[in-house]
């Protein structure tokens, strides 16, 4: 079969606890280095990432593009007018060709099936860069920057206040490795999946999905927050905003969290819908690190797949 025992990272709990906390190291280790102006670190020369769209992004794009090029390689931005996946051209042809010029393929997609294709007929490790169903290059750059914060991850009670949508599903699969507190607060109706939510809790999981975020907050070290209607969805914004009232982040609920909590958002963010101003404006936000470390989380990422 094409592209056996090859490394992708399409879960995260497609890995193990040791794997995921290795991978995190050492995105603080390039980091350091990258951060001290040490340009020195090449282990991508001569490599190129193919990166599909058929997305809008601002950071994955420029994160995985950066990062990639810092570390000597060079990567390729294809964005939805060009390769038009499964329109101009079948996933598992893409699949193929693409694995023919690039070491790596880095993918954002709407139907996850697409990007579970990607691995099946290519035979070059593929790099989820969010799907419908779930972001794991968020959430290990979230981990990271909790790690920078509160100096380490395990028994952190995270509670996500929302839609319970493809970041969640990242952060079900991430509390089925790693020993954290995982609160999911949305509104009737708008739970994330129960088949992930069942196979988290199945790897030992502490996971709690409940509608009452005022009361979910309390104690939490780390409020999240993302926009109540996800890219594909926003016709159903007008909706969503109704449905979910009493699900915005503002200076009450953080308040009502305790003086231990940061708060965190994935970006973009809809100021004044999920999350106000104030929120994300206040010492205690961390969205902006958070996001600058998609580059490093991702960079440590790349480096296992391609085995650097
Ligand atoms: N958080 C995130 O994935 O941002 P982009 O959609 O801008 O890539
Ligand atoms: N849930 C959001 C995340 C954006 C990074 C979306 O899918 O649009």
């Amino acid at each position: 079969q094409a592209g056996q025992g090859v490394k992708h990272f399409l879960h995260i709990d497609d890995y193990d606890n040791k794997t995921i906390m290795n991978i995190l190291e050492r995105a603080a280790e390039v980091k350091a280095k990258l951060k001290s102006g040490d340009r020195s670190f090449k282990p991508f020369a001569g490599k190129t990432m193919a990166m599909i769209f058929t997305k809008p992004s601002m950071r994955t794009r420029v994160s995985f593009e950066t990062g990639f090029h810092l570390l000597g390689g060079h990567a390729i931005y294809l964005g939805p007018d060009d390769i038009q996946l499964g329109k101009r051209e079948e996933t598992r042809d893409i699949a193929r060709v693409l694995s023919g010029y690039n070491d790596v393929i880095m993918a954002r997609l709407f139907a996850h099936k697409d990007l579970i294709d990607l691995a099946k007929f290519g035979s070059v490790p593929v790099i989820n860069g969010l799907t419908d169903y779930n972001h794991p290059c968020q959430i290990m750059a979230d981990a990271l920057t909790i790690i920078e914060h509160k100096g380490y991850i395990d028994n952190i009670k995270v509670v996500y206040v929302g839609d319970g949508n493809n970041v969640v599903h990242s952060w079900l699969r991430f509390a089925a490795v790693v020993p954290i507190h995982f609160v999911c607060a949305c509104p009737r109706g708008f739970e994330p999946d129960p088949t992930t939510v069942e196979q988290a809790r199945a790897k030992g999981a502490k996971i709690d999905i409940v509608n009452d975020p005022m009361e979910a907050v309390k104690g939490a070290d780390v409020i999240y927050s993302d926009v109540w209607a996800s890219m594909g969805q926003k016709e159903e914004a007008a909706l969503r905003m109704q449905r979910f009232q009493g699900f915005q982040v503002n200076e009450k609920m953080m308040e009502q969290a305790g003086p231990q909590v940061l708060f965190m958002h994935c970006l973009p963010a809809e100021r004044g819908v999920e999350v106000t101003d104030g929120v994300i404006e206040a010492p205690n936000s961390i969205v902006f690190p958070q996001a600058e470390n998609r580059m490093h989380a991702q960079n440590a990422v790349m480096l296992h797949v391609l085995g650097a």
